[in-house]
């Protein structure tokens, strides 16, 4: 064992940690591991988001989070501080979750993750661990251990100190939190990955992860790299495939949502990320995507592949659009009530989301929208304020049906899954239901008096009632072996 991690098991017993970065992924991680009784420092260099964690408030919203900040904020075992450099110099372990943001052909811009590897440079006055926790392309980890090592040299000559600079390893951990569901995923992951030289670092980290009760994969930093690169990438594929799938059933007249189920139930496909519809969205697997296939054709891998998945991703809006103007014709002076504008259930995210989109085009199209979202109006509205007569936001889902000559269900929040479809029906001018997600059972829509319309299972409601109703009549003949009536 070495003379570190035996220090971390014995005198320091568990070593401070720092968090940097209180966004979508460092605030849940920060709560995580202080829910795992370690002492966590919460740095983020914004002074309203940390004035905000420290009234006991999240910046964004996030099932569960709100109990567990104010929790810990009353145990003490988190600190939101804005003093990044305090919070460097104060932690043995430094989880990076900066921003990794596009630039504008698709690369990650790293300018936030060099940030930090600065600051640990002139910060580094004892051994510390620098794990990144943000989604980086492969071989950062390199990068931010050269400029460590460049920038703490250059600190020390400063000071006259000609002494060997302070040991450090730095690790890669991605991370694997679904939005609307980060709590849960930290607390119950499918897989920690973990990538390290050293066994320092590895120690470390095992020590932190064991009590989650998960299966650990130990790589190289690369690797883990490009684990959470390829594990976004591979998700993105299967959604954009079951998309070409579903516009495939449409044109033959299948139903998408068994398609789905029928291949998932192959422990080899599996049932998850095959729901049809508008497509994905949100801050991670759009810039993730463009990012793995940029990677790989800097290195001259080619990533067709990838490339058409986001192809395919970036028709569905074009696709849902031809949609809505079958359903309802023209769309200048009508009104459209529109549910859910989140990128998806359980937060308030509203970057890249599908919704906004389409939004967007009926706006451009002369259409007015009457929108409703649990939790992401606040957002929307700073990005599309209200305007008398074209922009309304409203109270609840019903209210957003008021007069409208079509519905559009964009997000599938369990709220929408609940809606009483007669009561949405009476209230709207023209019953026509264009859903997104494909939320709605066509049959259950159709009853309740709606023209329904869903992506990749247009034609199904009519095959389902022409089965439902043909009942064996006078001139049924029988299978022989089988007794199965035959309606003829
Ligand atoms: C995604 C990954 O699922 C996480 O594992 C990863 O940690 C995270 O990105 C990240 O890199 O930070 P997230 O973006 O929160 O998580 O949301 P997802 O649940 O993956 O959904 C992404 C988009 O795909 C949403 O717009 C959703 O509506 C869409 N989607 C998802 C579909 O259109 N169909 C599906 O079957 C599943």
């Amino acid at each position: 064992m070495s003379n570190v991690s035996r220090s971390v098991e014995s005198d320091v017993e568990k070593p401070r940690i720092a968090v940097l970065g209180m966004g979508h992924v460092g605030l849940p991680t920060a709560l995580g591991l202080a829910e795992l009784g370690w002492e966590v420092l919460g740095a983020d260099s914004n002074p309203e988001t940390i004035a905000t964690l420290k009234s006991g408030r999240s910046w964004f919203y996030e099932p569960g989070l709100e109990p567990l900040l104010k929790k810990h904020l009353e145990t003490g075992s988190f600190t939101p501080t804005e003093d990044v450099d305090g919070a460097v110099a104060a932690a043995m372990i430094l989880f990076v979750c900066v921003g990794t943001p596009q630039s504008e052909n698709g690369k990650a811009d790293l300018a936030q993750v060099e940030t930090v590897a600065r600051t640990v440079a002139r910060n580094l006055n004892g051994y510390k661990l620098i794990v990144e926790k943000s989604t980086v392309p492969a071989v950062t980890a390199h990068w931010v251990k050269r400029t460590i090592t460049r920038y703490a040299r250059i600190a020390a000559r400063a000071e006259g100190n000609s002494q060997a600079i302070p040991r450090f390893d730095v690790a890669s951990s991605p991370e694997f939190l679904q939005e609307g569901r980060a709590v849960e995923n930290f607390f119950k992951p499918d897989r920690v990955v973990i990538g390290v030289d050293s066994h320092v670092a590895r120690e470390l980290l095992e020590s932190i992860y064991r009590p989650l009760n998960c299966p650990l994969v130990v790589t190289d930093l690369t690797t883990a790299e490009l684990i959470k690169h390829a594990a976004n990438a591979f998700l993105s594929t299967k959604i954009s495939f079951i998309n070409m799938v579903g516009d495939m059933c449409e044109a033959v007249g299948a139903d998408v949502a068994n398609v789905a189920r029928g291949i998932g139930l192959d422990a080899r496909i599996g049932t998850s990320f095959l729901n049809a519809g508008i497509g994905f969205g949100g801050y991670c697997f759009p810039k993730d995507l463009r990012a793995f296939a940029y990677l790989g054709e800097e290195h001259g891998v080619d990533c067709g592949l990838l490339r058409e998945v986001e192809r395919i991703n970036q028709r569905r809006i074009a696709v849902f659009l031809r949609k809505i103007r079958k359903a309802v014709w023209i769309l200048q002076g009508k009104t459209i009530g529109v549910l859910g504008l989140a990128f998806k259930p359980g937060t308030d995210d509203i970057r890249e989301a599908p919704a906004l989109r389409i939004v967007d085009a009926l706006l451009k199209e002369g259409a007015s929208v009457r929108l409703y979202d649990p939790e992401a109006m606040p957002n929307a509205r700073q990005l599309l304020p209200e305007k008398a007569e074209r922009v309304t936001y409203c109270q609840t889902a019903y209210d957003a049906c008021a007069g409208a000559h079509a519905l559009l269900l964009l997000t599938e929040w369990d709220e929408f899954r609940r809606l009483d479809l007669r009561r949405a029906h009476d209230l709207m001018e023209v019953p026509v239901l264009v859903d997104g997600r494909g939320v709605f059972d066509p049959a259950t829509a159709r009853k309740a008096g709606f023209e329904y319309q869903a992506m990749g299972r247009d034609s199904v409601g009519h095959h389902v009632e022409a089965v439902a109703e043909a009942k064996p009549s006078d001139s049924t003949e029988r299978l022989p072996a089988t007794g199965v009536s035959l309606a003829i």
